[in-house]
């Protein structure tokens, strides 16, 4: 094979892995397009440093492509913006690699790295915010950036090509393309990252991007997906995701088991496009984390149907819930629709999971059996509600 390797600028490179065929992350997230794990060379006329690995398992093909570019024994340096495996997994074979390299990290990346991999310790070299190494003619830039989305994370910024290299933070899951407008969906893949990875940090981005303004970019490097080339494009969206802008839109996730929660939602769903709300609808006993995360990112409400099973919430309405507490949506205000065969128990789990969230439940519906017309009239005035509140807020 010959490995493909991207000149982005002159001496700057493309020597990241696409994994077409990846089709989960993290154990939970789909990825129905791969993912891709780049990684970039830097060359300087004295030094090289190579920018973030690779997952482990494309440790051979990381270090090929580095070798159409310069000798991996004569890197200076490695740097890890992240200690994540899939971008930190193929430290120990590039650090076996480049015996003279050292590992440019965060201190907390220091003591991070060590939980995964046996780094020893005289091999790193640790920078402070805004710390900067020379590499002749070309200067790499270290920006704290914790929490995004672990603890350690920085960006790596190219001071004179305006290139920045943020790791996770602007990415995206597909193996497509190699630049962001070549990829029609983007924004959509972009959207569904951010709601899986970063929404529950939209604080610690918030920070980031106010790092970032001033910041002169011509290119954005994400360590997934596609570049930004036109880096106004991702960094407006993050202003606005990272900021918690909701639209007036509803998220509908609901799962039935003969048809009297569904029923209860159908009501709901009608009502609200009558009303001239976007909604978007999940069933949940297939939902797909990823198009569930993304649709959060800028939802103003969600309408949770579950009925009772053995006294609880349904399971997959309950991950569904659990993943709105965990994921920190900027939702606010829910209604929960429910039906029960002879006694019920999912509303009460549902408000003690939202309860925390500081979401506004609106209100609730609960059937005993299948529903009858004054309960669909309970739904449909619920619903109305539920439409006033979303149009008249922001
Ligand atoms: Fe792509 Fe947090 O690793």
């Amino acid at each position: 094979m010959n490995p493909a390797v991207i000149e982005l600028r002159n001496g700057v490179y493309w020597v990241g892995v696409k994994d077409w065929a990846r089709r989960t992350f993290d154990g939970l997230i789909p990825l129905p397009h791969g993912t891709s794990y780049n990684a970039y060379v830097v060359r300087g006329s004295a030094k090289t440093a190579l920018v973030d690995t690779v997952n482990p398992g494309f440790e051979g093909e990381l270090l090929a492509k580095v070798g159409v570019v310069v000798d991996p024994a004569e890197l200076d340096y490695v740097v890890m913006n992240h200690a994540e495996p899939d971008h930190a997994g193929a430290i120990p074979a590039v650090l076996a690699a480049a015996p003279r390299a050292k590992l440019v990290l965060t201190a907390k990346g220091a003591e991070m790295v060590v939980r995964y991999y046996p780094v020893p310790r005289e091999r790193m070299q640790i920078v402070q915010d805004g710390e900067e190494v020379d590499l002749g003619g070309r200067t790499l830039r270290f920006i704290d950036a914790p929490f995004l989305h672990w603890p350690e994370t920085m960006f790596t910024y190219a001071v004179e090509d305006k290139v920045l290299f943020p790791c996770d933070f602007f990415g995206a899951h597909t193996a497509a393309g190699v630049y962001a407008d070549e990829v029609a969906d983007l924004p959509l893949r972009a959207q569904m990252y951010f709601g899986e990875i970063m929404m529950p940090f939209r604080k610690a981005g918030e920070r980031a991007l106010k790092k970032l303004a001033g910041l002169p970019l011509e290119l954005i490097a994400p360590s997934h997906g596609p570049l930004w080339r036109q880096p106004e494009r991702i960094l407006s969206l993050y202003r606005r995701w990272t900021a918690g802008e909701t639209r007036p839109k509803v998220v509908v996730g609901y799962v039935s088991m003969w048809g009297s929660t569904e029923r209860l939602v159908r009501v709901a769903a009608e009502a609200l496009l009558g009303q001239g709300i976007e909604i978007a609808v999940h069933e949940l006993s297939h939902v797909d984390v990823g198009d569930l995360a993304g649709d959060l990112v800028d939802a103003r409400a969600i309408v949770l149907g579950a009925p009772t099973v053995l006294g609880a919430l349904h399971p997959a309405a309950l991950h569904a819930a659990h993943l709105v507490r965990t994921l920190r949506p900027p939702l606010r205000y829910a209604a929960v629709l429910s039906s029960y065969g002879w006694g019920g128990g999912a509303l009460r789990q549902a408000g003690e999971i939202l309860g925390p969230t500081g979401i506004e439940v609106v209100g609730a519906v609960e059937v005993h059996g299948a529903p009858d017309a004054d309960a669909e009239a309970q739904v449909g005035a619920l619903a109305a509600e539920l439409a006033a509140k979303v149009r008249g807020s922001r």
